[in-house]
């Protein structure tokens, strides 16, 4: 039995050397240079090509690198039968919300014209934008988005959480789907924490940016398919949207030649809000793959009716 390692434009070895560091003993092949399919049973994927895994014959677990697994979902040729994971580990999280508080943070400061000041050694003062004025709302209250919540409490924030169903979590008002428009009306800074599912795909549009209070700012740091891209523009041209700091795009890279990267009312970041280090994540993917050979419960197994 062996394991892969399989994504585009991505050194695996640190991956690979890592997962020896937890057992020495694994076979670990690195695609596209796999000389026995047939013994692969478990892959860990990030972004691999679509239907390249159609080719291993007794695949059993898919592991997503990350927490997302939209890109393990859109592959069709991943057979229903094979089982999907995804990884979860603490700097996930800690990552997500200190990315989300200073996402926050830089939009209060003006961080971002600060910055193009200095490049024209222009002296201009910005009053902040005061804390009582950025009540945060979290769209998606799983992992990330309680992680999230939970920090910006700490750092005296409101917090407001929407998910599909209700949650309890203390000092966050907390809403399902029926609130979904009281919470909108209630937030003033919305941030995207949700799966890309069909029910989410394009959420972030004109019309819910009008239900926001105005003039909001909003922070993406889910999946560039939640935001419909012409709305963000729009929005932000007739003063509906304040600002949005934007960490994932419909296309990634982000071609050179897109309206977002002239507009300095949208920070962007290249994906990076939360990065999987796989000396942490090893000890979690080794267990996943032993329990996978001894027919044990899988941790953090994805449902794959409700697509998260
Ligand atoms: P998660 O634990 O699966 O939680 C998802 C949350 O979204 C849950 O609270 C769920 O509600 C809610 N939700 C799902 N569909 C919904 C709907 N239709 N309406 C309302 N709420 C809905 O996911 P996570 O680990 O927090 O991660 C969230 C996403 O963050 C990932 O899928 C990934 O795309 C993204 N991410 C991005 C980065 C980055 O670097 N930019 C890094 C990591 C993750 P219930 O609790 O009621 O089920
Ligand atoms: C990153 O985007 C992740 O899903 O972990």
């Amino acid at each position: 039995m062996s394991l892969l390692l399989i994504a585009k434009n991505r050194d695996m070895n640190p991956w690979k050397d890592a997962l020896l560091e937890v057992d020495s003993n694994l076979d670990i092949e690195i695609w596209p240079r796999v000389e026995k399919k047939e013994r692969v049973t478990f892959a860990v994927s990030w972004n691999h090509p679509e239907k390249v895994l159609d080719g291993y014959p007794n695949l059993k677990v898919v592991s997503s690198l990350g927490a997302g697994v939209d890109h393990l979902l859109k592959d069709e040729a991943i057979s229903e039968s094979v089982k999907l994971v995804r990884v979860m580990i603490p700097s996930l999280k800690s990552q997500m919300a200190d990315y989300v508080l200073n996402a926050i943070q830089n939009y209060r400061f003006h961080t971002s014209r600060y910055v193009d000041q200095k490049r024209e050694a222009y002296w201009s003062k910005h009053d902040p934008v005061p804390k009582e004025d950025c009540t945060v709302g979290l769209m998606g209250l799983g992992e990330m988005g309680t992680a999230v919540a939970e920090w910006l409490l700490v750092n005296g924030y409101s917090v407001l959480g929407w998910s599909k169903s209700k949650k309890e979590i203390k000092g966050v008002e907390c809403f399902n789907e029926s609130g979904f428009d009281e919470f909108l009306s209630k937030s003033k800074i919305l941030v995207c924490l949700l799966p890309l599912t069909k029910e989410t795909s394009g959420i972030l549009e004109l019309y819910l940016f009008k239900k926001l209070q105005s003039p909001a700012f909003i922070i993406n740091v889910a999946r560039g398919a939640h935001l419909i891209e012409e709305d963000l523009i729009y929005a932000l041209d007739t003063g509906v949207l304040k600002g949005a700091c934007l960490d994932v795009f419909e296309e990634e890279p982000l071609p050179s030649n897109h309206l977002f990267w002239n507009r300095p009312n949208i920070m962007i970041t290249p994906h990076v809000a939360s990065i999987t280090d796989p000396n942490e994540a090893a000890e979690q993917i080794v267990e996943n793959y032993k329990r996978s050979l001894s027919g044990m419960e899988l941790l953090n197994e994805v449902d794959r009716v409700r697509g998260y």
